[in-house]
């Protein structure tokens, strides 16, 4: 059954190469997922040679964590490593690509440039889709001579795991590329929703306000032990200050930032989350001994 909003499956097009702008935490898992499902070439870029290399290097990595755990045949991991690679030449690496998914800082300008950058070396039909976590895909690509090749692309950590993708159309995006995008996410075995192109779209809109009423609890004074131990008979599948590690406490910070400046009376941005930014922690706990503990 096709998904609501999802345009005619027949306007989708081939995708047969996928190009990964930024080689972080996000970009790598999108990487590997790319190669594993849809068996493509996939070509990671990033400002510097050994950020590269971290990204490739982690992808390696993951393929060995599969074939360790069986999930891939030693065949299927050669395959899967030599379909990943890394380059600092955006023209080389996206000049045959067909999707290009950029998951750089997030910043409108830096984005935009990106953006920039890229629709300059890739062919006139490519898909541009970002995995922006909160910012507005239609300024996003206003600055384009094809705004209507843009798509948001959001994932959720971690990518091989969680099934939700939200997929955003933007003002001027048309069928073809939402198409194409929808075509993307059931190769990749996503369940893809189609949201709108609101400030932060839908999950991290509703999980934000979620967290920020944890951060608000914390910065009002109660221990923040106190905070987990309370929210424990909720039954989430792992502590929200641990997520908040997972995704990054920078992520959760922006994303809490532009919800604040879209929606003053709704969202308010943590003055002891801020400060563990600020002060480039990785979130609530400290890892001396090794095992998670509170940071005092
Ligand atoms: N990277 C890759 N794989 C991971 C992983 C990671 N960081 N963490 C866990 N996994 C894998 C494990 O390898 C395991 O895979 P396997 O079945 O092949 O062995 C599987 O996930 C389950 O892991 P575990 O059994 O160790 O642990 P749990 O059952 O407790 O699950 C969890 C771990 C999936 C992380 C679960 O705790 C969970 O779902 N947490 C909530 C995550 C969440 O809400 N994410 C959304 C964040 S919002 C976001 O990303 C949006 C952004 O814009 C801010």
């Amino acid at each position: 059954k096709r998904p609501a909003g999802a345009p005619d499956k027949s306007l989708a097009r081939p995708v047969s190469k996928v190009g990964v702008v930024g080689a972080g935490l996000m970009a790598s898992q999108l990487a590997l997922l790319f190669a594993r499902r849809l068996e493509v070439p996939v070509v990671l870029t990033d400002i510097d040679q050994a950020r590269v290399d971290k990204g490739v290097g982690y992808v390696h990595e993951e393929i060995d964590k599969l074939l360790l755990k069986g999930r891939v045949n030693q065949d299927k991991a050669n395959r899967l490593k030599a379909l990943v690679s890394g380059s600092l030449d955006k023209a080389a690496a996206f000049g045959d690509a067909d999707f290009v998914i950029e998951a750089v800082f997030e910043e409108m300008g830096v984005k935009q440039q990106v953006f920039a950058e890229v629709e300059a070396v890739v062919p006139e039909t490519a898909i541009l889709a970002t995995n922006t976590s909160s910012l507005s895909v239609s300024e996003m690509a206003s600055k384009l001579t094809h705004p209507e090749r843009v798509v948001g692309f959001h994932f959720f950590n971690p990518v091989a795991v969680l099934p939700l993708l939200e997929i955003v159309r933007g003002e001027r995006t048309d069928d073809a590329s939402l198409a194409t995008a929808f075509a993307v996410a059931k190769k990749l075995k996503k369940t893809a929703v189609l949201v709108k192109d609101a400030p932060a779209f839908v999950v991290n809109r509703i999980l934000t306000r979620f967290m920020g009423e944890i951060q608000n609890v914390i910065d009002e004074g109660t221990p923040v032990a106190t905070a987990e131990k309370a929210i424990e008979p909720l039954g989430l599948p792992m502590s929200p200050l641990v997520l908040l590690e997972l995704v990054g406490p920078a992520i959760g910070l922006h994303v809490s930032e532009t919800l604040n400046r879209a929606f003053p009376e709704r969202f308010t941005v943590s003055a002891n989350l801020a400060a563990v930014v600020k002060a480039g922690k990785r979130g609530f706990y400290v890892y001396d001994s090794g095992k998670p503990e509170l940071d005092p």
